[in-house]
């Protein structure tokens, strides 16, 4: 499986992903190209420094939006990917974009979605008194993190947490979310069809849940 990996900033869960693959736990898939709409990301000097394509397209170089992305799926589209991942890619894709990935495209978001969708989700949750936070891998559509949740992991909110440290205890186990799931889709186990997700071979009614041990769980009931 050809994996394609869109991100903005820091890359640390394409650094996740990267070395599960080169663990050989990412089900035999293969990051094959990274792309940024920032070129000084973290994500594409990860991505050099493992011998990967890494493509920087400048938003500012374009008259629009959908002129953006357009020049973007035609780079992502040549590449041939099997699935596409966004993993901390911040720019909002348009209809006709996700449109052109058919399906095949995933993000992964940091909150127990619905809730928190789009920014600041860490700070929302301490806000709301959640008793609990986490992460979603869902299907991206054209409205912002609404797509079907494949999987989720959730963390407890501790006394005196704030957005940094709660987000210092997601981030490892969003880590651990991804690699699993895309693993799990790698395998076959997990399917994304045209539209309905499907879990071994049964439609999938209620997001994965990934339990401490990483084994990824249908939700109870
Ligand atoms: C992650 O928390 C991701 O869920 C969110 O942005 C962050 C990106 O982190 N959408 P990184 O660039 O993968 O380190």
């Amino acid at each position: 499986m050809r994996i394609v990996v869109l991100a903005s900033g820091r890359g640390s869960n394409l650094r996740a992903l990267l070395d599960a693959e080169q663990a050989g736990q990412l089900g035999g898939a293969h990051v094959a190209a990274v792309f940024s709409d920032r070129a000084a990301s973290g994500a594409l000097a990860i991505a050099h420094a493992a011998g990967r394509d890494a493509v920087a397209l400048a938003p500012a170089h374009f008259p629009s939006r959908p002129a953006f992305d357009a020049a973007l799926f035609d780079h992502v589209l040549a590449a041939a990917p099997d699935l596409i991942v966004c993993a901390g890619y911040m720019r909002v894709l348009c209809a006709d974009a996700v449109a052109r990935a058919r399906g095949r495209m995933i993000n992964i978001h940091p909150s127990l979605l619905p809730l928190y969708p789009g920014l600041k989700p860490h700070a929302r949750a301490l806000a709301a008194g959640d008793a609990e936070h986490g992460a979603s891998v869902h299907r991206v559509v054209p409205e912002v993190d609404a797509g079907a949740v494949l999987s989720q992991v959730r963390v407890p909110i501790l006394p005196g947490d704030d957005a940094d440290t709660l987000a210092a205890r997601l981030l490892p186990r969003e880590h651990a979310l991804l690699v699993t799931t895309v693993r799990a889709v790698a395998e076959g186990q997990l399917t994304l069809g045209p539209d309905a997700l499907a879990w071994r071979g049964n439609p999938l009614h209620a997001p994965l849940s990934l339990k401490g041990d990483d084994r990824l769980e249908e939700a109870a009931g």
